[in-house]
């Protein structure tokens, strides 16, 4: 895959092969990948330093190939899935198990680690949406696929379930409680359906794409509504609890949100914001008076657009980061393998590698009802 500027990406065919780099490095010969809601914020040209010729994609699982010198837990033939964040697994941060804020994995920031094909600001990694790939410190994140696991849950649970887990875990879910997540894109539908794992009472889904809610409906056992259909969200989701506000608010949306001109016009067209943060607004205003707002939804440099005198006068609690794949796969990879969480139930699409352009295009339309688009490189049926 290979990034040519704003919603331009291609098949390239010509590309070099990674090699090891490192002693800790391992190459990896891919099997799946997805296209992430996160790669759209790239291939909209909304993510500072994306530059071209880059590759993306870091939801993927692969073949070890090859592994460094320094490595010792994988070995050739191994089938790992690869989670997102790139950990060094021995900062002060990893040892904290907020291996998303590695200090070692990305000298480009402060904030973020390092994550696969996600621009320079993370790292300038290349990702999987390719048939091979680089794998630094592999002896800390990636996770050999469990015996039994379909491969299809495993790529899975490199981002979506791990994040969507996190968001409502976040959320600091309280038994009984009401929660709102905005967004039905993979991501809010999978925070949706672990908000029941936490005792929610209550889940609703918000979203404007019909085919999207119908479909959380059936996969997280949620009401859903369409936002395009009300006068004012905040209003209705006061009026759907009470006139309180939610116990807990979930953005699973992000700086690509739409519904509100004034963010679109300031965001998007001008730039004057990072993006379009209509999502956070209102969550911040259907939280209930010391309720709890999790953020999942990416937000980048520099700011946004929110009411924080709301924040700070209804006294909310705001938890977010980037999800922590590795501190939550051991739970994660129990609750797929007892059938509490089907993660494949989510992807809609599969489709090769080589038409890399039509699927985001396809993505990014929000095409024939497309939920998560799986990608098959060539090299997922090499032996
Ligand atoms: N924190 C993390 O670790 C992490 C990891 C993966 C993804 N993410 C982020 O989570 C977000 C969701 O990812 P995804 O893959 O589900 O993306 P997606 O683009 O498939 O879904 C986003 C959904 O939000 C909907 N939406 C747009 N504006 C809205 C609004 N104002 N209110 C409610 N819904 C609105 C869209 O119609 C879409 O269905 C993205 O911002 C992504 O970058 C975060
Ligand atoms: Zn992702
Ligand atoms: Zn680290």
């Amino acid at each position: 895959m290979n990034y040519r500027g704003p919603y331009r990406v291609r098949a390239d065919k010509h590309r070099p092969e990674p090699r090891i780099e490192h002693p800790y490095d391992a190459i990896v010969r891919v099997t799946r990948s997805l296209i992430c809601g996160s790669d759209l914020h790239l291939y909209h040209g909304l993510v500072p330093d994306t530059r071209v010729g880059s590759t993306f994609g870091h939801e993927f699982t692969g073949i070890v190939e090859e592994v460094g010198s320094g490595v010792q837990k994988l070995k050739r033939g191994d089938h790992v899935l690869v989670p997102f964040n790139i950990a060094c697994g021995s900062c002060p941060f990893c040892k904290q198990e907020l291996y998303g804020n590695c200090h070692e994995s990305n000298p480009e920031a402060t904030a973020v680690g390092g994550f696969f094909g996600y621009a320079h600001i993370a790292g300038g990694y290349d990702g999987g949406q390719a048939e091979y790939v680089r794998v630094p410190y592999a002896d800390v994140s990636p996770t050999i696929i469990p015996q039994g696991m379909d491969i299809e849950d495993a790529v899975l649970l490199t981002d979506v379930v791990p994040t969507g887990y996190q968001a409502a875990e976040m959320g600091g879910i309280q038994k009984g409680d009401t929660v709102v997540v905005f967004g039905a894109g993979p991501v809010g539908i999978m925070a949706a359906r672990c908000a029941w794992l936490f005792g929610a009472g209550r889940v609703i889904i918000i979203d404007h794409l019909e085919y999207r809610l119908e479909f959380a409906r059936k996969y997280s056992y949620c009401e859903a509504y369409n936002f395009k259909e009300m006068d004012d969200p905040v209003v209705f989701l006061k009026k759907a609890t009470d006139w309180y506000g939610a116990d807990v608010c979930i953005d699973a949306v992000g700086c690509d949100a739409t519904g509100n001109a004034l963010q679109e016009i300031t965001g998007k067209k001008l730039m004057l914001q990072a993006g379009n943060a209509t999502a956070l607004h209102w969550a911040i205003n259907s939280v209930k008076k010391g309720g709890i707002l999790s953020i999942i939804g990416v937000y980048g440099p520099p700011w946004n657009l929110v009411s924080m005198g709301s924040v700070m006068n209804k006294g909310i609690t705001i938890r977010t980061n980037q999800a922590s794949v590795k501190r939550l796969l051991p739970k994660l990879i129990d609750h797929v393998m007892a059938g509490r969480l089907n993660p494949k139930g989510l992807i809609t699409h599969r489709i090769p590698l080589e038409e890399i352009g039509d699927a985001y295009h396809m993505f990014s339309a929000k095409r024939d009802n497309i939920i998560k688009p799986l990608l098959i490189p060539p090299t997922a049926y090499r032996a």
